[in-house]
């Protein structure tokens, strides 16, 4: 008798927050993974997921390079079971003024949130229209809706996946393949920290648990939609960005954004 063929789900951006819990999920409704981040984290998220008793592959790299995303996309050729989840996760932030940013730390930024994104979806999306099925989910951000007065950058960064989600889901749409936008608002994990924003209001706001925000964004990929906003509040915030002018969204973002905004 023939056994049915393992399904594998890649995780980026899997070592914390948001993406761990993605890879939790997955790790939980049985697929085999292979999960990424830069950092050697890597390595203990991993230990961590193989207590569900799936097979799980850990890779060290980075993701702003070439280079990172095809010892992936190599990874992902040579496993022994086929791709039906792609969850491109992985992205940083960087608070301050962009004149006052470092330039090759925003360059770092632009190639992990959209050109590593774009080379890795790329070559996925290829395998997955080759073989009629697939699921990609792509972390976008609510931030994107809005021009990031001392996150400039990054907010960006985060427009251009919500508006990519979209297109690349419209050419996909007879493929068997789906595309869907997870757009969270503040999340409790380290992007606050490594954007260096803790001083901001944003950074010291209450914020919502990653683990839920990861069920809200795997469930909507399973069910094939477009795009997901998790959290009320979210919800609302992002249908008053859409009737909001930009230049008012800008000064609002200030007040959340600006170093020292927050409470001492
Ligand atoms: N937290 C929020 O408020 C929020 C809101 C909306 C959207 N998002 C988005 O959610 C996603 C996950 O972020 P998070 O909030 O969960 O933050 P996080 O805890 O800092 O996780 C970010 C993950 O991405 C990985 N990563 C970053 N740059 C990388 C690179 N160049 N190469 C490989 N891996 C890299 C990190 O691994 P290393 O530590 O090894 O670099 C880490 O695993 C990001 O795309 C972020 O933009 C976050």
């Amino acid at each position: 008798m023939a056994t049915a063929m393992r399904k594998l789900a890649v995780v980026t951006g899997a070592s914390s927050g948001i993406g761990l819990e993605l890879a939790k999920i997955a790790a939980k409704e049985a697929y085999d993974l292979i999960v990424v981040a830069d950092e050697d984290e890597i390595n203990y998220a991993a230990d961590e997921l193989r207590r569900s008793a799936v097979n799980v592959e850990a890779i060290r790299a980075d993701l702003a390079t070439s280079e990172g995303v095809t010892a992936l996309i190599e990874s992902i050729k040579g496993h022994s079971s086929q791709i039906e989840l792609l969850m491109a996760n992985a992205g940083a932030g960087l608070g301050h003024g962009f004149l006052d940013q470092d330039l090759d730390r925003i360059r770092h930024i632009i190639n992990t949130n959209i050109t590593g994104t774009m080379q890795l979806i790329h070559a996925v999306g290829n395998i997955m229209r080759d073989q009629g099925s697939g699921r990609i989910l792509i972390t976008g951000s609510i931030a994107g809706f809005m021009p990031g007065a001392f996150q400039a950058v990054y907010n960006g960064t985060k427009a251009y996946l919500n508006s990519f989600s979209f297109a690349l889901r419209n050419e996909l749409k007879d493929s068997g393949v789906t595309v869907t936008c997870l757009m969270p608002g503040a999340t409790d994990t380290k992007f606050f920290e490594r954007a260096d924003m803790l001083d901001t209001s944003v950074g010291q706001s209450k914020k919502d648990d990653p683990a839920d925000v990861a069920q809200v964004g795997f469930d909507a990929m399973m069910d094939r939609e477009g795009d997901v906003v998790s959290g009320l509040k979210n919800k609302v915030m992002a249908a008053v960005a859409n009737v909001t002018p930009a230049e008012m969204l800008a000064e609002q973002h200030r007040k959340m954004a600006e170093p020292g905004s927050g409470k001492h």
